[in-house]
């Protein structure tokens, strides 16, 4: 099937796709899923391509794999664990069994702790030592600070409780500068950690602690802990009643559905929360339900496929055009580069194809005035994602959106159209002749004949947010499915904490001639001017 699919591109890849984009093709390389649009015209993808890649679902088993992840099999093999974030948005579905056991009653409880504790919060009837909580700082890293970081940005239209603060980096300019900003006595610190032992939180748990004890007679008071390790939580001074826990079955990049979410739930309110679950659970069920052929999550996994595996195009540009979203790249950095940057399969072979793209991007139109000339005529092709809302939030201003939608929709027209060497002369002819006409000209062609998709939504509500991240999930789970990678661990951040661990002492004094040339040279420098 993979030979199949390269020779197909080796055979269409010099043919100008633009030519196969009319009406027709409009309708028949886009789909629906409920009021998302996500429209994959605008590449090389035909009808052939397009049977061949779904020929891969079917020749992979992904709808078994799908249907064992949303059962509660354990499809973490590696560790042993279920995969299941879907059932922190299952409301109002089945049960879900682990173990013989149904965790949905769980679930339940722990969101209707959450939703009572996000109440008092909002409502003042949970007070800190100078009265009602007017900032939030959550304590986290990776998968435990991205997600409701961007999720509280995302949805700034409806933020309507306290203010929100995350603070992730171990560099004490970012605690420092957010408690400096904050007045400890009106402000709830959440210590956000799945294993509640991550080096970054934990020492800055340990500063935002000290900070409050200083004028905060109970500070542990005045701090949550959201983690799968409630004994470390208890260790640490934290009430049991502050604590909101979860299962090691939903993986640290797929958790701001549950617990982790806590701070945007505090910052939009209970009811936009649910409505973001029931997002999710619509796209969850949209993916358990369509065909492939309409099947959005399945679409755009397999277009990523195509253009990575298939194509060679190793990065991938993610370009909301939604200010509000401008922390989606970011995110997706973490989703799918942590989940699909896997170099062997999941029996432990190398993988004789690609692992996933360079994931990165930028808030429209901002990008446009930065790195889109190497989208447009550098010599590598990126394939551009894009996103847009028919609406923003703002009635008043509508038409400064329109402007926004008139500048996405021009960025793919121009990808794929291009300039060609004649339109380039008609545009200086006025000014050159000659070889000089010929120079200005030639640096004024745009190659076009690259590719993009578009995700469309009618606004970024709480339930469209949803719909869009459980569809970025899904994406993932489908191109690690059919490259037959496990997704859901991440050995490949742990070499650099180990040699972190062991470097502390010399980076304290200790001697570092046992390091390497390097290491040891950078060492000495940093010492020499004040490490
Ligand atoms: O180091 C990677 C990682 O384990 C991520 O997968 C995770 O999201 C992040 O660290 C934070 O982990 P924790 O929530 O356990 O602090």
């Amino acid at each position: 099937m993979w030979a199949d699919l390269k020779s197909h591109f080796e055979a269409t890849k010099s043919r100008r796709f633009e030519t196969l984009v009319d009406g027709e093709r409009a309708a028949d390389f886009s789909t629906l899923a409920g009021d998302v649009r996500f429209d994959y015209a605008k590449t090389n993808i035909d009808t052939t391509a397009r049977d061949l890649l779904i020929k891969l679902l079917d020749d992979t088993g992904v709808a078994q794999k799908r249907d064992a992840m949303f059962s509660g099999a354990p499809i973490n093999e590696m560790e042993g664990r279920a995969v299941l974030h879907t059932a922190l948005r299952n409301l109002d579905g089945d049960p879900v069994v682990v173990d013989d056991k149904d965790v949905m009653p769980g679930v339940r409880n722990t969101l209707k702790s959450m939703e009572s504790f996000a109440d008092e919060v909002r409502s003042g009837a949970f007070k800190g030592q100078g009265g009602q909580i007017i900032d939030v700082i959550n304590i986290g890293i990776g998968g435990s600070d991205l997600g409701p970081a961007m999720a509280v940005k995302a949805l700034a239209p409806y933020h309507d409780g306290p203010r929100c603060h995350f603070v992730s980096n171990v560099d004490p300019a970012d605690i420092a500068q957010t408690l400096r900003a904050c007045d400890p006595a009106t402000t709830l610190v959440i210590v956000a950690s799945k294993t509640f032992t991550t080096i970054e939180t934990m020492t800055n748990a340990r500063t935002a602690m000290a900070w409050m004890g200083e004028s905060v007679r109970k500070p542990g008071a005045q701090f949550a802990a959201l983690s799968t390790a409630e004994d470390k939580t208890a260790d640490f001074g934290i009430a049991p009643d502050l604590v909101f826990g979860f299962e090691d079955w939903v993986g640290g990049r797929y958790s701001m559905w549950g617990p982790i979410g806590l701070s945007l739930m505090i910052a939009v309110g209970p009811d936009a929360f649910r409505a973001f679950l029931q997002g999710g659970q619509a796209m969850d069920r949209h993916f358990c339900a369509a065909e492939w052929h309409e099947n959005m999550p399945a679409l755009l996994a397999l277009v990523g496929i195509w253009h990575n595996q298939i194509c060679g195009h190793a990065t991938r540009a993610v370009l909301p055009y939604d200010n509000n979203l401008s922390r989606l790249p970011a995110y997706l950095q973490q989703l799918e580069m942590e989940s699909n940057g896997k170099g062997v399969s999941m029996d432990g072979a190398d993988l004789d194809l690609p692992s996933g793209p360079v994931v990165w991007g930028e808030p429209g139109t901002n990008g446009q005035h930065a790195f889109y000339q190497l989208i447009h005529q550098g010599t590598r092709v990126i394939p551009c994602e894009f996103l847009i809302a028919a609406r923003g939030h703002e009635d008043d201003l509508h038409h400064q959106h329109q402007l926004l939608v008139a500048n996405c929709l021009a960025q793919s027209e121009a990808l794929m159209k291009g300039r060609d060497l004649d339109e380039a002369r008609g545009k200086v002819a006025d000014k050159f002749e000659g070889a000089e006409l010929e120079r200005q000209a030639r640096h004024r062609v745009f190659p076009g004949n690259r590719p993009s998709v578009t995700i469309a939504y009618p606004q970024l509500t709480p339930f469209v947010f949803g719909q869009l991240i459980a569809l970025y999930e899904h994406r993932v789970f489908v191109e690690g499915a059919v490259l037959g990678i496990n997704s859901y661990d991440q050995w490949g951040v742990e070499l650099g904490k180990e040699l972190a661990t062991a470097l502390q002492p010399i980076v304290e004094g200790a001697d570092a001639s046992g390091k390497d040339g390097s290491t040891a040279s950078l060492v000495g420098f940093l010492r020499d001017n004040g490490l």
